[in-house]
């Protein structure tokens, strides 16, 4: 999701609200901010702007805002998202019985239904659990709004208790996983390669980065999914709210994917899972002088983690694999995609200069279960997984040729 509003109401957290921001502006959103009247006692609308680099309008009838028509509705239609950061008792109420005598509330009621409006409220903790506070909230919940419950803690009137406005990044990746097609699914995704031990200190492996695990990650929390990302060894950071589990070994991946699997509605394996280990693992080091001038490994196959899930997966989830191919790839993608039960396959055409492996950027082309190809440019590895989910979602711009499954059914 990429244009928000952010709604700032009038309490001393509001100090946080130009990182807010900033947040979401690192996230590749566009940000609006609107302000109540009290808010600017607090926060300085220039601040605001000048981050935003839009205008903070504070009248309903500004005549520098109403080049087409009220601005408020123009607003309104832009937003794909609003947020409400902090949401003061007041504004809870103004929401709550549709009362729009602020620019927060008047563009808070004026979205359009589909549009979601996420609540953070932030006041002291005795106003947080007054009735009138509380009835207004379960009004806001049953009306369909998104609310996050103050964090605990020390408060600026010296209490401690519920009411402090969360951090900006936990608030900003709760915002942008509550708001997304995704919002209702659990995705489970494999990346990076696996360990296979030689010894207590050697082991076999490939060059995979992750980064296109990782990205496909990232990219289905922001649109929302719960994410759950099983990572073989990988220099990478864990990325903001998915669920991050490591494994090392192949074995390993195969325990974690399946503890988890019945969970998710759709799961990507995207790992590098090493295809052989060594039979044994030999403990402690080997030393040289003992393997003599030559050293035979005695490998044995891996599980296929992936022919696992199509064999196992139920009607209401969807697999995806991913196949790294470097001659006759069409016709070996079509066979791997049949013979492992995919849905989906992801199809990397090796050696493509810049892209691929640990490159920064890839080029795929996506094969339905239905043989229709989906072909895509060179993009960085973020987009190419923008542009996977959103065609198994159907949802790419070339939606009319996209499947017969429907991911949400
Ligand atoms: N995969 C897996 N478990 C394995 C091997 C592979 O889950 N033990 C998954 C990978 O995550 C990927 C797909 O299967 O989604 C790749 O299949 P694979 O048969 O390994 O294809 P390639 O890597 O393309 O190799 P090959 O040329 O050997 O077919």
């Amino acid at each position: 999701m990429k244009r928000w509003i952010l709604g700032v109401c009038g309490s001393i957290s509001a100090y946080k609200s130009p990182l807010i921001v900033r947040e979401l502006l690192a996230r590749g959103c566009q940000v609006r901010v609107l302000m109540t009247e009290s808010a600017r006692q607090f926060v300085s609308p220039l601040v605001l702007q000048n981050l935003s680099q839009f205008a903070v309008p504070f009248q309903m009838f500004d005549p520098s805002q109403q080049s087409h028509g009220s601005w408020h509705i123009e607003w309104a239609h832009w937003a794909q998202g609003m947020l409400v950061a902090p949401a003061s008792a007041n504004c809870l109420a103004r929401l709550s019985q549709g009362v729009a005598e602020d620019p927060v509330s008047l563009v808070g009621l004026s979205l359009p239904s589909t549009t979601p409006l996420l609540l953070a409220p932030a006041t002291d903790s005795t106003m947080w659990a007054n009735p009138a506070v509380q009835r207004n909230v379960r009004q806001l919940l049953q009306d369909g709004r998104l609310i996050h419950p103050p964090d605990s803690g020390p408060l600026a009137s010296g209490h401690v208790g519920p009411g402090r406005l969360p951090e900006p990044s936990a608030l900003v990746g709760w915002a942008l996983s509550r708001s997304g097609p995704l919002s209702d699914q659990t995705v489970l995704i494999t990346a990076g390669p696996t360990r296979e031990r030689i010894d207590q200190v050697r082991y076999l492996s490939n060059f995979s980065s992750g980064k296109q695990g990782y990205a496909l990650a990232q990219q289905a929390q922001e649109l929302g999914a719960k994410v759950i990302l099983v990572s073989g060894p990988v220099e990478l950071p864990a990325p903001p709210g998915v669920e991050l589990v490591r494994v090392e070994s192949a074995q390993e991946m195969l325990e974690a994917v399946q503890a988890r699997f019945a969970c998710c509605q759709l799961a990507i394996f995207c790992a590098a899972v090493a295809d052989f280990r060594p039979a044994d693992c030999h403990a402690g080091k080997l030393k040289k002088e003992d393997c003599g001038p030559q050293l035979s490994l005695n490998l044995v196959r891996n599980p296929d983690i992936l022919a696992w899930a199509g064999q196992h997966k139920g009607p209401q989830q969807t697999v995806v694999g991913f196949a790294l191919e470097a001659q006759d790839a069409a016709r070996h993608a079509e066979d791997k995609l049949r013979r492992k039960n995919c849905d989906w396959l992801v199809l990397n055409e090796v050696f493509q200069q810049e892209a691929g492996l640990g490159a920064e950027a890839n080029r795929v082309s996506l094969l339905s279960r239905t043989g229709q190809w989906h072909h895509f440019e060179t993009q960085s590895k973020r987009d190419c997984a923008r542009s996977i989910l959103e065609t198994i979602m159907g949802q790419s711009e070339s939606r009319q040729e996209l499947p017969e499954k429907d991911f949400q059914n």
